[in-house]
């Protein structure tokens, strides 16, 4: 076959400097489906921005059919046949669907008038070639997410790309949307397109993709076959070593109610509720996921839980309290831990080092008489990075580490004190496969002593990985209460997810 796009020896530092890229080569051939992996931060995103021209390589070549180019701007890329869709998407909201897609490349007659009918009609034509059922005229600020990712794919398609690269692309969506992105993304290679798709899931580079590229530490590490490499090598590459992605999940023994909700409604953004009349309850020695595809109301009930949620209406009680107009703190001393979702910004002080952060929540305790026992703190963190593999010293800014070591910095502290109650909010996003695969298991662990573990997680595989009993969240209602067991399957939570199911399965509790 024919190679179609081809990057040697890229580097690139950004202004920052972090050297994203170093002596990158990768090549792609025409009409593959070509997968990038590697861990969070590896330089997956850089590189094909590079090859994009959304950011400048500071050295090394690209070839596109064999012709060294240079590109300088995404209009370079454009007009060379190369377009990508970002995992943010950048579409304008106030924008009908056909004016997004020919934004910048609007049809006009003579007189500079819009020919608004040839570009209605010419996006017609390119969703009956793909097989999308979309409104040209929809305003797409009222789509969802999976329709917003075609009306990006269309943008790209309406520009005459050859190459289309997609970062990510399936982070947003339901397992059911992924099979229909993966549907369109096969039409394409049928007619001849190559698709770069980003993607650290191993399953669908296995379902999907032709060949595998992988990356890590800003580094190319190989170039496989697909049906050349299993999905433990492609992970144990992406990782530089063996990964122990072992669970070993014991069946719940489960104990008390520690968490009552009743009639639960939150406010939402407009005058929307975004948590509408929600009751469940939560055990000890349990973990309880509440899953759902995200902006469903479970992210506003966690919370709600730790305090942190103010217009509601409703009970909730947590071991044995009502915590109405309570703050974090006071839910704190019932014993209540909490890993949030945004570890910069609400977990951790970035200004801090691993020792302060570590011992943020530990510090009164330990401040008789206002003297701080440094010694065990020191000697705890020392453990704490010790146990948990943290790569960095008690000394370091903790905004040095990489996003999978501030994690665990966290949940280091969270779990140290020994929770009767855990909330977790996405407490994987954005780990590196084997620092998850750790937090999973500590979580476990917790668990397993009586913890009673209440997550929220977008991410299937984790749900079920770990969740002995599982509240799906569509609509601000809960559409299904599942107990974990072999017969649940993505498919089903995702019909759960979509709103497509309701009710079925749902059990009563005392
Ligand atoms: N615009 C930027 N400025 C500074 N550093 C960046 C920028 N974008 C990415 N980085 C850093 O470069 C490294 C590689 O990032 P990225 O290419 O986004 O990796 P990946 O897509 O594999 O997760 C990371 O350490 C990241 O923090
Ligand atoms: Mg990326």
């Amino acid at each position: 076959m024919a190679e179609i796009a081809r990057l040697e020896h890229i580097y690139k530092t950004y202004p920052n400097g972090i050297r994203a890229n170093e002596d990158v080569s990768l090549s792609f051939e025409e009409g593959e489906i070509h997968a990038i992996a590697g861990e969070n931060g590896a330089g997956k995103s850089t590189i094909m921005k590079i090859l994009y021209g959304a950011e400048l390589a500071d050295e090394g070549d690209i070839f596109i059919r064999g012709s060294h180019v240079r590109i300088t701007s995404p209009k370079v890329a454009d007009s060379l046949g190369i377009g990508m869709v970002y995992q943010h998407f950048m579409l304008v909201n106030q924008f009908k669907v056909y004016e997004n897609i020919f934004f910048g490349i609007e049809r006009k007659n003579k007189l500079g008038i819009l020919k608004t009918q040839e570009m209605i009609a010419e996006t017609k034509k390119l969703c009956a070639q793909f097989g999308m059922s979309l409104d040209p005229e929809a305003l797409t600020g009222d789509l969802p997410v999976g329709l917003l990712q075609k009306v990006e794919i269309l943008k790209v398609l309406a520009r005459g790309a050859k190459l289309i690269i997609l970062d990510e692309p399936t982070a947003v969506l339901t397992p059911q949307e992924s099979q229909e992105l993966f549907r369109q993304l096969r039409l394409l290679k049928k007619s001849g397109k190559t698709i770069i798709i980003i993607t650290h899931k191993l399953d669908e580079i296995k379902e999907l993709c032709d060949r595998v590229s992988i990356m890590k530490d800003g580094k190319s590490v190989g170039c496989y076959p697909v049906k050349d490499i299993s999905e433990k090598d492609i992970s144990d590459l992406m990782v530089g070593g063996e990964v122990d992605l072992s669970l070993n999940k014991k069946p719940a023994v489960v104990k008390d109610v520690s968490l009552e909700i009743k009639d639960l409604s939150i406010q939402g953004r407009g005058n929307k509720l975004a948590v509408k009349s929600v009751s469940f309850t939560a055990r000890q020695g349990e973990i309880l996921c509440l899953a759902g595809v995200e902006g469903n109301g479970q992210e506003e009930t966690i919370k709600a839980l730790i305090g942190l949620g103010r217009n509601y209406s409703g009970k909730i009680t947590i071991l044995g309290k009502d915590i109405y107009k309570k703050n974090l703190a006071w839910v704190r001393k019932l014993g209540v831990s909490y890993i949030p979702e945004d570890r910069m910004k609400s977990g951790s002080d970035s200004f801090a080092s691993i020792y302060e952060n570590a011992i943020s929540l530990t510090f009164s305790s330990h401040n008789l008489a206002g003297f701080i026992k440094a010694k065990p703190l020191k000697e705890k963190t020392a453990d704490w990075i010790k146990e948990y593999q943290i790569k960095g010293t008690a000394k370091q800014k903790i905004s040095l580490l990489s996003g999978g070591n501030i994690q665990k910095v966290i949940v280091a502290r969270e779990l140290g004190n020994n929770p009767k109650v855990l909330l977790a909010d996405q407490p994987t996003r954005g780990v590196d496969i084997s620092a998850a695969a750790f937090i999973h298991r500590k979580l476990l662990e917790m668990r397993d002593l009586g913890c009673s573990i209440i997550m929220v997680s977008a991410d299937l595989s984790e749900v079920l990985a770990l969740a002995d009993r599982i509240l799906v969240f569509h609509n601000g209602e809960i559409s299904a209460e599942l107990i974990n067991n072999d017969k649940i399957t993505k498919e089903m939570l995702g019909a759960y997810m979509l709103g497509l199911k309701k009710k079925e399965g749902e059990k009563e509790h005392e």
